[in-house]
């Protein structure tokens, strides 16, 4: 049993991060509910505890309170944000109830570093999002850090070992604010730092386990990260009562389909269905020229075929997904709120209620970079692990005007060039995405002594963090007339090269 670090939930679409943050520091957490009993907790062996932030007032109706005895449990409580209001409210200091809510940047200055903020330089860039405000302190608490708008954004009481902090050291905008959160878990609290990747899987194969019992799970693979990895987990804790789907949708690129059996039905041994539904698919786009309609047409046919083949499978009681905790800091911006940024995950939209599906999430508190983490364990291969992201309308999304198996061809070819050259380069790993664009318009070329009218191929590739933004990557020149030159002499049908050098915004990513 590790030692564990209870993370009390009131409400903050930031818990997740204050969980993420402590496996950073390889720390063992476990989210509870807010009104978890304290004796619980004492049962658990829990070592820390550390309070959420809310979006509530601790004086509203319904204000989320905690068993006020995990104030006497003897193990050190860390509040953060609605957590210090509620230390207040509880252990007998005051708080101010406001309207409006402080929200942004602020400079924190540490007065007395104590144990919470140790090694830490005196000023530092804080992000606060709070209402209520600590007017006066509890009994036996002394400031430690103020802000230009708190005289207490830091306090402790470093006998009882209780802390609090105004603002969020969870989110990437507040600056050393990990290092917080190690001294809470480790200088404080005493934690050992045991918690690995191999323990997350651990947990999660028992965890798999104990949700499916013995029942059948099926899972939409799209050999994107995600599901990949999700499969692979999945396999891992119940091998062959996991059946994976895929879907040729028509609009893959050149081998994907190749690709994927063969890695989870060879290497991997899953029981895999591939269903060919690119007739279906390349039937309903004929003449299809607008994107909005292009993506509707793919996002249902793909339900529908998918409903289908779950009906053909026989009877499953899961849908698994490989939904991921969003990006929330990377996406938290200045002026907006986190937790409005935070994206929900529906790849197969009404599917799991309507077919009576339960769901099995297994990677939903994970972050990407852990995803990948665990990805890696498992063995997938590296060409998987750091896949680019590939958009779910595929190729329909890439030629320009109507799709045909003809444009479909040439864009294919020319893509395999593309990809084949920044592996070969080791540039695939360092952009954010890289493809081609079929273009349906021809332009005038020479080949030999021969006159082409013929289409053409646009390079777009992209640097980005969070695909929110993006720039398009300066490749070097002899690479870029490298893959120019090997798709117009390889690819049949293509007579000019072009290269995007647009940025996102004003422009996006994909060209539809
Ligand atoms: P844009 O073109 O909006 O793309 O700048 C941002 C990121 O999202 C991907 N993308 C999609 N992914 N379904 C997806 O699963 C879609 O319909 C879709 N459209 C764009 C795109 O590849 C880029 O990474």
């Amino acid at each position: 049993m590790p030692q564990t670090i209870a993370v009390l939930d009131f409400g903050s679409q930031l818990t997740q991060v204050i969980a993420r943050r402590i496996r950073e520091c390889q720390v063992y957490s476990k989210i509870y509910h807010y009104s978890t009993p304290a004796a619980k907790l004492r049962e658990e062996g829990v070592i820390g505890i550390i309070l959420s932030g809310g979006p509530q007032s601790v004086y509203a109706k319904k204000a989320p309170h905690p068993d006020p005895a995990i104030f006497t449990l003897g193990v050190p409580v860390l509040g953060i944000c609605y957590g210090v209001q509620l230390m207040g409210h509880f252990l007998g200091g005051k708080v101010a109830h406001s309207k409006e809510r402080e929200y942004g940047h602020g400079h924190l200055t540490i007065k007395q570093p104590g144990r919470l903020f140790a090694g830490l330089p005196r000023r530092l860039r804080i992000w606060n999002s709070h209402g209520d405000k600590l007017t006066k302190l509890p009994p036996g608490f002394r400031a430690t850090a103020i802000s230009e708008n708190s005289p207490f954004s830091g306090i402790e009481d470093a006998k009882r070992r209780f802390y609090g902090i105004q603002f969020h050291p969870e989110v990437f905008h507040t600056e050393r604010g990990t290092d917080m959160i190690r001294n809470f878990l480790l200088g404080i609290c005493g934690a050992r730092q045991d918690w690995t990747t191999r323990d997350f899987i651990a947990q999660a194969v028992a965890r798999i386990r104990a949700q499916v019992g013995k029942s059948r799970v099926i899972l939409g693979l799209s050999g994107g990260v995600d599901s990949s990895v999700a499969a692979a987990l999945l396999h891992k804790a119940i091998g062959r009562q996991l059946t994976c789907v895929f879907v040729d949708n028509g609009l893959l690129r050149k081998g994907e389909r190749a690709y994927v059996e063969s890695l989870y039905q060879r290497n991997f041994h899953i029981d895999l269905r591939v269903v060919d539904a690119s007739a279906t698919f390349l039937r309903r786009l004929k003449g299809v020229t607008e994107p909005e309609q292009k993506r509707k047409i793919i996002g249902r046919t793909f339900v529908e075929v998918f409903e289908k083949s779950l009906k053909s499978i026989g009877h499953a009681e899961f849908l698994a997904q490989g939904t991921l905790y969003p990006d929330v800091i990377e996406s938290v911006s200045i002026g907006n709120n986190p937790a409005s940024l935070i994206k929900t995950h529906h790849n197969v939209g009404g599917l799991p209620e309507r077919m009576k599906l339960k769901l099995v999430e297994p990677l939903r508190e994970l972050f990407k970079d852990e995803v990948r983490a665990v990805g890696s364990a498992l063995k997938l291969p590296r060409e998987v692990v750091w896949r680019q992201p590939f958009p779910g309308p595929g190729l329909g999304v890439r030629v320009m005007g109507g799709i045909t198996p003809e444009n479909l061809e040439i864009l294919r070819n020319a893509d395999a060039v593309l990809q084949e050259e920044m592996m070969a380069s080791g540039y695939y790993y360092k952009v954010w995405q890289s493809f081609c664009v079929f273009l349906p318009v021809r332009t005038v070329g020479v080949f030999g002594d021969e006159r082409t009218y013929d289409y053409v191929i646009a390079l777009r590739v992209v640097e980005s963090i969070d695909a929110m933004t993006a720039d398009w990557a300066k490749l070097p020149h002899d690479l870029v007339q490298k893959i120019s030159s090997r798709i117009t002499n390889e690819v049949r049908g293509v007579s000019r090269v072009v290269f995007d050098v647009s940025s996102k915004p004003p422009a996006t990513i994909e060209w539809e």
